[in-house]
């Protein structure tokens, strides 16, 4: 259990490091080997990768434990852990993926700055609590609702947690009120992760979990909730997690040009081979997860095995005894879907993954078209180079 993750290290990009004794220690980051990551549909809370920018908080008080929503608004509140857990419970199966998901990959190319994920910096949890569109209905705004009668059109989460990227204030993000009041979009104020009371590592007590949109919007450790006018304008909004093109580099970077990054693009990845594998030849399973942003569900993965001149279907699937259908019915929207396929591998193959979403988004072939300085969104296709197949070891026969 103890190699089951393997801690990635944090290269800090501030400047303004002054005076932040306290925040000198690494946060605590951590990826399941890919190999683990795929074994069941649901990823077990141990196996589920770990992202946090600053100390892990602990709130041991609960009965002290409250949620303020304020800002835009006529009525300010203040909820405890029972008002919360009052409201309808929602159980929803989603992806939390983060955005530097495979940057490892994009580093090859030309270095890039942040956490050096392989590609299990995601993991599928069935999240328990409360709509987020029930809770601001406590303060009068009213499902559907893109703006209030005070002018606020954003709702910014506020954590307990300090980073020094925010020189130690809270970690904060924020979503349109339009999604936040949308009952088909999903947000949750979860405080159960897989049937469990969520754990001090994810967010205890309290997470905010926005289904399809880059994991880091999913703030933990709720504190307060505040209608503004304009987005949030913290750090992780402003000046990290926005996609810039490859021409732009830490020399010329103007922040304000982009956008914040929200939904996250078709991304797949094999889980059961790596480039250092050597496996005998003949026939091999070849596994791993897609998965797309918005609810958008996946209409294929393709796999190659002479590094993309040829293609077969791989078959996907979520639940047992639930056939696959991309948008159907008895999916779940937010979630990845497996693939397999068994094929014949021949001597010294590229093995490609590339998956389609259901609005026929296909994965971009090349790294280099999408790379960008802060290594985020690394959606190209995944290439395993299998080393050799003359002999055997670490065979997945
Ligand atoms: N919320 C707080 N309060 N502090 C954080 O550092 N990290 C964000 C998000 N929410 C973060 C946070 C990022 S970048 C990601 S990818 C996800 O949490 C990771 O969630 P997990 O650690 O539960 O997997």
């Amino acid at each position: 259990v103890r190699n089951m993750f393997h801690p990635t290290s944090f290269e800090s990009y501030s400047t303004d490091l002054v005076g932040l004794s306290a925040f000198l220690q690494e946060p605590f980051n951590a990826e399941p080997h890919r190999s683990a990551l795929v074994s069941s549909y649901i990823t077990p809370v141990d196996f589920f990768y770990k992202r946090n920018h600053g100390p892990i908080p602990k709130v041991d008080d609960i009965s002290r434990y409250s949620v303020s929503i304020s800002g835009l608004v006529n009525k300010h509140i203040q909820l405890s852990m029972d008002d919360i857990r009052m409201l309808p419970k929602y159980n929803v199966t989603a992806t939390l993926q983060c955005a530097g998901n495979k940057r490892t990959a994009m580093s090859k190319v030309r270095k890039v700055r942040g956490v050096g994920w392989d590609v299990s910096a995601l993991g599928n949890a069935t999240w328990g609590g409360a709509k987020l569109s029930d809770v601001l209905e406590l303060v009068g705004i009213h499902k559907l609702s893109s703006v209030t009668s005070l002018g606020g059109k954003h709702v910014e989460f506020v954590s307990v947690d300090r980073c020094k990227e925010e020189k130690g204030g809270p970690y904060k993000a924020s979503i349109p009120l339009k999604q936040a009041t949308d009952p088909d979009a999903d947000v949750l104020l979860a405080y159960e992760m897989n049937g469990e009371t969520i754990n001090r590592d994810h967010g205890y007590p309290l997470r905010v979990v926005v289904p399809g949109v880059i994991g880091a919007r999913s703030v933990k450790w709720l504190d307060s909730i505040n209608i503004i006018k304009e987005e949030c304008q913290g750090f992780f909004m402003q000046k990290d997690y926005k996609m810039f093109p490859p021409t732009v580099d830490w020399d010329n970077i103007n922040w304000s040009t982009r956008r914040p990054q929200m939904d996250f693009p078709v991304q797949s990845a094999i889980c059961t081979l790596e480039d250092v594998d050597v496996i005998k030849e003949g026939k091999a399973r070849i596994a791993g997860y897609a998965v797309s942003g918005g609810g958008r569900g996946i209409e294929r993965v393709d796999i190659s095995v002479d590094g993309g001149k040829t293609w077969v279907e791989a078959h996907r699937y979520q639940k047992s005894n639930v056939p696959y259908v991309s948008d159907g019915a008895q999916s779940d929207k937010w979630a990845w879907v497996l693939f397999e396929a068994t094929l014949d591998i021949p001597p010294n193959a590229e093995i490609v993954a590339k998956a389609v979403d259901s609005a026929a988004n296909i994965q971009p072939e090349k790294v280099e078209d999408i790379w960008n300085l802060r290594g985020i969104l690394n959606t190209s296709w995944h290439r395993i180079k299998i080393q050799n197949t003359s002999c055997v070891s670490r065979s997945k026969m």
